[in-house]
């Protein structure tokens, strides 16, 4: 009686395990399906990486090659006859790239907000024989950068190469700045390189030729105490440089865009600020940015760092943890900089 229950029936034995096993097989083929469609997917992701990794190696090589050239070694494209508009050419940089550029020919367009320092710029260029027109512009507000850009096309002509160059440092930390003074940080040196660009580029991709040059900072590739809203502002100024640059290529249009990323230059807006580690990461004389930023731009290159440890800083800041970061800026006294910092008088 009891082997009657215990023992199951040959029959729903049989069927059991027929089904078992058939569920078993099964499972096994599903299995093996997405192995070899995994493996399939791999080896295509391999070979459509292995296609893309000499490209990749080569312009490696060749950026690190380019980064630690000397200067004049590398061609160099004419801008002789180009129309360039360089913001913020009243001082600092700006006027000495407009000299430098009127050296080679072009013919410089000026904006600032400070006529005095601009029509000075405008004068220097006219002695050396040097064409250049002069806007008084206020960049941080958006009306005028598009009245003025409406002005230049009719009085002038269509820009060649724009050099979003003009910036502003309030040098407060966050609770002591003025929020106006932020707003103004990040209209001058983030918002308005969009209406600049919207406002001149249209004009190089119709003609297929043109240059969009956006002066950042290091201060756009790592943060630094006493600097909030001006790193916030150059994080900007980087990320629309890059973004642009990544339109335009999608668009393959024969128009350059470069950054420029420059630790601190002895010009007058950051007086006062120290460096802690002299050797590697020194106060940069105007001239010699100048003289780099121009090859930058006759060899249409994407990236500036200045000076060229720079490079090696953002390369390992992308690589290490935050606090391994902090480490490194404490050993080089980044945080510090800041301490003594007077800047240059109001610009009006
Ligand atoms: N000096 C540095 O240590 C340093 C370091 C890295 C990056 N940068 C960047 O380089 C660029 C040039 O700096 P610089 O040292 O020659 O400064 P600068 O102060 O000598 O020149 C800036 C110019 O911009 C003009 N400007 C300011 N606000 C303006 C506005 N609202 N509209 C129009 N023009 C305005 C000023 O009148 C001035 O002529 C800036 O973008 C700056 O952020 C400077």
């Amino acid at each position: 009686m009891s082997e009657i229950f215990l023992q199951p029936s040959n029959e729903s034995f049989a069927s059991s395990f027929d089904a078992s096993t058939a569920i078993l097989y099964f499972l096994d083929i599903l299995r093996m399906i997405i192995f070899l469609l995994w493996a399939l997917a791999f080896f295509e992701q391999l070979r459509s990486f292995l296609v893309v990794l000499p490209f990749l190696l080569y312009y490696w090589v060749e950026g690190m090659v380019k980064a630690f050239l000397p200067l004049g070694i590398l061609p160099r494209k004419s801008v002789n006859g180009d129309l360039v508009l360089i913001t913020g050419a009243g001082s600092g940089l700006g006027r000495l790239l407009a000299i430098e550029f009127g050296k080679l020919g072009s013919r410089l367009v000026l904006w600032d907000i400070n006529e005095k320092w601009n029509s000075e710029t405008k004068e220097i260029l006219r002695k050396q024989g040097v064409e250049a027109h002069a806007y008084t512009v206020d960049l941080s507000d958006r009306k005028q950068i598009y009245e003025q850009a409406e002005k230049v096309k009719n009085d002038v002509g269509d820009i060649d190469i724009l050099i979003n160059n003009a910036g502003i440092v309030s040098g407060k930390k966050l609770f002591d700045c003025p929020d106006v003074l932020m707003e103004k940080t990040m209209a001058v040196n983030t918002i308005a390189l969009f209406f600049t660009a919207k406002a001149f580029l249209p004009s190089m991709l119709a003609r297929n030729r043109g240059h969009v040059v956006t002066i950042a900072s290091m201060a756009g590739k790592a943060g630094v105490a006493g600097l909030v809203d001006y790193c916030a502002s150059k994080f900007g100024a980087v990320g629309f440089s890059e973004s642009l640059r990544a339109e335009v290529l999608s668009l393959q249009k024969d128009v350059e865009v470069t950054t420029v990323c420059p630790y601190y230059i002895n010009t007058g807006m950051f007086d006062g600020v120290a460096t802690y580690s002299p050797n590697v990461l020194p106060i940069l004389e105007p001239e010699y940015v100048v003289d780099r930023i121009v090859e930058a731009v006759l060899t249409n290159q994407p990236e500036l760092y200045l000076p060229r440890f720079s490079y090696l800083v953002a390369a390992i800041r992308g690589m290490i943890p935050t606090k391994a970061a902090d480490v490194l800026a404490n050993y080089y006294g980044v945080n510090k900089t800041m301490d003594h910092f007077v800047g240059r008088p109001k610009t009006g």
